[in-house]
């Protein structure tokens, strides 16, 4: 059965067309980053405009680059939320219109379970159950994944995201957005242990994150370096950048490796934004290695947001048998333990 998968939650006007669940056809993401970047984050109504100008061209390029025409799509599947209620809107009436126009299945998705399944667009990917550690711009969670739409919270974060807490640190040094590939670059270039920035662990065996002590250090520390009489000026922009890297990549780490024994799998995934993170891709694959635990990582092009996730996750709940109608809504919230 060939999906095409719609994703407008945020930023990025999202489109794929997948085969069966599994089997990548194309895959088209228009990226808002030159609107937004000016503004230091994502602006809700710009993205809703954009996504409006962008919702018919991203499609009509999925198709044609899969090499069909309308009336080979099976289904078309949407995310509902979480995200941007406005922007949501825009990919959620697209859809519905289209499938009610070319008379096929309309199924809504959790954006949630869509960064989870995406690692079975993988040609390796991981036997259930696992633990999967999604982390991204408004998301870091961790879950036990029993089952296709079988997904159990086991840890999520009180305050901010990491990948949010990256844009905010970004902001903070005036790096633009979205922060997280720029300080990554920078921290290529820094030292990781020029400044020991608090890791909050929480309570003992807490899966667990906080993220807003670490940003509020680095806020305070960066106050004091850039006062010429106050600051220490051994240390360079790309070591604050390295040493907030670092404590962020410690917490996630530590989480994930807690979870994976507190359920007792061998086995973790890890998706979102944030994924597309060399420093935490590799010293999570080191980490994982020491314990005996496989490491599954989604392609980069799967962590950001994308449409074929959307796709993978609406085909496992139509072969399910369930199907939405023109009823269904957008939600700025929508824990994933609620579907
Ligand atoms: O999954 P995603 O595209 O959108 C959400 O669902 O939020 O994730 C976007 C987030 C942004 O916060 C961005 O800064 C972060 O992922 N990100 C990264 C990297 N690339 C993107 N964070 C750290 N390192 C990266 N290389
Ligand atoms: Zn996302």
């Amino acid at each position: 059965m060939i999906i095409l998968g719609i994703d407008t939650s945020c930023d990025d006007t999202c489109a794929a067309v997948v085969e069966d669940g599994e089997r990548l056809l194309s895959n088209v993401v228009n990226s808002q980053v030159v609107v937004h970047h000016r503004y230091g984050g994502v602006v809700p109504e710009l993205a809703s405009r954009e996504h409006i100008r962008n919702i018919v061209p991203v499609v009509t390029e999925a198709l044609g680059r899969a090499g069909i025409n309308d009336k080979d799509v099976g289904a078309i599947a949407v995310t509902v939320g979480p995200g941007l209620v406005g922007a949501l809107l825009v990919g959620m009436n697209f859809a519905k219109a289209y499938s009610y126009a070319s008379n096929i299945p309309l199924i809504g998705v959790n954006h949630l379970e869509g960064h989870i399944l995406s690692i079975f667009l993988e040609e390796r990917p991981p036997a259930f159950p696992f633990v999967a550690l999604t982390v991204s711009g408004g998301h870091t969670n961790i879950y036990h994944v029993r089952g296709f739409g079988d997904y159990t919270v086991l840890g999520q974060t009180l305050d901010d995201a990491a990948g949010e807490a990256f844009d905010k640190i970004a902001k903070l040094l005036e790096l633009g957005y979205p922060g997280g590939p720029v300080i990554e670059k920078l921290a290529a270039t820094g030292r990781s242990d020029a400044i020991d920035f608090p890791r909050a662990y929480l309570s003992k065996g807490s899966l667990d994150f906080s993220f807003s002590g670490v940003k509020t250090a680095v806020a305070l520390y960066v106050k004091k370096w850039r006062d010429p009489k106050a600051g220490d000026n051994t240390i360079t922009i790309a070591d604050i950048a390295a040493s907030f890297q670092a404590a962020v990549v410690d917490i996630l780490i530590d989480k994930a490796i807690a979870a994976a024994a507190q359920v007792g799998v061998k086995s973790v995934v890890l998706a979102g934004g944030v994924a597309r993170n060399n420093h935490l891709r590799s010293r999570l694959q080191n980490m994982m290695t020491r314990e005996g635990i496989d490491l599954y990582i989604s392609s980069p092009e799967f962590c950001t947001d994308n449409g074929a996730m959307i796709a993978v996750a609406g085909y496992h709940r139509i072969i399910r048998g369930e199907e939405d109608d023109l009823t269904l809504d957008a939600r700025s919230r929508f824990p994933l333990d609620q579907i």
